[in-house]
C-alpha cells in the first residue's frame, strides 16, 4: 500500500505536469457562473467540466490529474461515461476533495477550521470505487490584527493529519493543503513567517499522526505579498522566499509540491512558478495545482454557450502548457505573445 501510494504521488508531479482543481464546491462555482451570467445548474457544471476534461491533448500533456467536487465524480459526460472514466483515459488521475468546508472556529474571532472528518473513513472507500487515487482537504489561515492565533494554526494542522492518514489507510494519496491567504494588505515578510509556522505546525502534526510523507503531495501558498498592499514584492523575490520557506519548512522525502494560485492572476501564478524552477535546487519537484489560474481564461471564453467551447479549450489548453513549462522553469513572458 505504502509503495503504492508512494507510485502515484510521484506520477502526480512528473516532468511538466501538475493538476487542474475543478472542485469547486456548489457556492463556488456558482460565483464563477455568475461572473459570465450562466446559472449554475447541473447540466451547465457538468457540461463546463466535461468541456475542460476532454481537451485531451492538454489534458495528456501537462494535467496529472483533477480535483473535483462530490457531485462531479458521480456524474457522466453527456454520451454516458462518467466523468472520472474521461479523465482516467487521458492518463490524469481523478481525485476527490474530501473535506466539507472551512467553518468558524469557536473562541477565535475571523479564524476558520475545516470540518469534515466524521464519517470520513466511509467515504474514503466510495471514493476509491467511484475511481479516486487522492483526495485533498483545504485549511484556511486568515491573517490580520492579532491574527492568525495559535489555535487556527493548530485545530488545522491538526486536521490535516487526521484527514492525511485517514486517506492513506484507506488508498489514497492526501494533497496536505494549509493555505494562507492573499487577502489583506499585510507584507511578503509577514506572509513568510506566517507561512513558516504553518507548515512546520502541519508537519509535526503528520508525523504524530503517523503519516507517510512519501506518499504525500503538497499544496502551499506562495510567499506573496497580500492583495492590497502597497509595495507588493517582484517576481524574484516571491521566488526566493517561498523557496527559502519551503527549504526550512518541507522534509525531502516529500515527492512532490503543487501551489494553489489563490486569487494571483493568471500569468503571476505561472511567472512565480517558472522562476522558482528555473533558479533553485531543490528535493522535490514543484507545480502547479491550479483552479482559478488554469480555469478563469477558458471560464471567460465559455461564457456558458456551445458555440465557444473550441474557443474554451484552446484557452485551457494554453494555460496548461504555459503552467506546464513553469513546472520545468521553461516559461518566457513572450511565450504568452506568441500564443496571442
Ligand atoms: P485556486 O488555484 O483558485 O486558489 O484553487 C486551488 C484550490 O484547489 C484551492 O483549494
Amino acid at each position: 500500500m505504502n509503495e503504492q501510494l508512494a507510485k502515484v504521488a510521484e506520477a502526480m508531479v512528473a516532468p511538466g505536469k501538475g493538476i487542474l482543481a475543478a472542485d469547486e464546491s456548489t457556492g463556488t462555482i456558482k460565483k464563477r457562473f455568475d461572473s459570465i451570467n450562466t446559472d449554475s445548474t447541473e447540466d451547465n457544471r457538468r457540461d463546463y467540466r466535461e468541456m475542460l476534461f476532454r481537451t485531451t491533448g492538454a489534458m495528456r500533456e501537462h494535467i496529472s490529474g483533477v480535483i473535483l467536487f462530490d457531485e462531479t465524480i458521480r456524474q457522466k459526460a453527456k454520451d454516458g461515461t462518467p466523468l472520472a472514466k474521461v479523465i482516467a483515459d487521458t492518463g490524469a488521475f481523478p481525485g476527490i476533495k474530501v473535506d466539507t468546508g472551512a467553518k468558524d472556529l469557536a473562541h477565535s474571532s475571523g479564524e476558520k477550521v475545516t470540518e469534515g472528518l466524521d464519517g470520513l473513513r466511509e467515504r474514503v472507500a466510495e471514493y476509491v470505487e467511484l475511481g479516486a487515487k487522492f483526495a485533498k482537504w483545504r485549511a484556511v489561515i486568515n491573517i490580520g490584527a492579532g491574527l492568525p492565533s495559535h489555535n487556527a494554526i493548530h485545530a488545522n494542522a491538526h486536521a490535516l493529519a487526521r484527514y492525511a492518514a485517514i486517506c492513506q489507510e484507506g488508498g489514497l494519496v492526501p494533497i496536505v493543503e494549509p493555505e494562507v491567504l492573499m487577502d489583506g494588505d499585510h507584507d511578503i515578510d509577514t506572509c513568510y513567517n506566517v507561512t513558516t509556522w504553518a507548515l512546520k505546525e502541519t508537519y509535526l502534526e503528520l508525523f504524530y499522526a503517523g503519516v507517510r510523507l512519501e506518499g504525500t503531495i503538497l499544496k502551499p501558498n506562495m510567499v506573496i505579498s497580500g492583495t492590497t498592499n502597497s509595495n507588493r514584492a517582484g517576481v524574484e523575490e516571491v521566488a526566493e522566499k517561498t523557496v527559502r520557506v519551503l527549504k526550512n519548512c518541507v522534509p525531502a522525502s516529500v515527492p512532490g509540491i503543487c501551489f494553489l494560485s489563490g486569487g494571483q492572476s493568471d500569468e503571476e501564478a505561472t511567472a512565480h512558478l517558472s522562476a522558482m524552477n528555473a533558479a533553485y535546487d531543490m528535493p522535490w519537484t514543484l507545480s502547479f495545482s491550479y483552479g482559478r489560474a488554469l480555469q478563469h481564461a477558458a471560464l471567460n471564453a465559455w461564457g456558458g454557450k456551445a458555440e465557444n467551447e473550441a474557443a474554451a479549450q484552446a484557452a485551457f489548453a494554453h494555460r496548461a502548457r504555459m503552467n506546464g513549462l513553469a513546472a520545468q522553469g521553461k516559461w518566457t513572458e513572450a511565450m504568452e505573445k506568441e500564443a496571442a
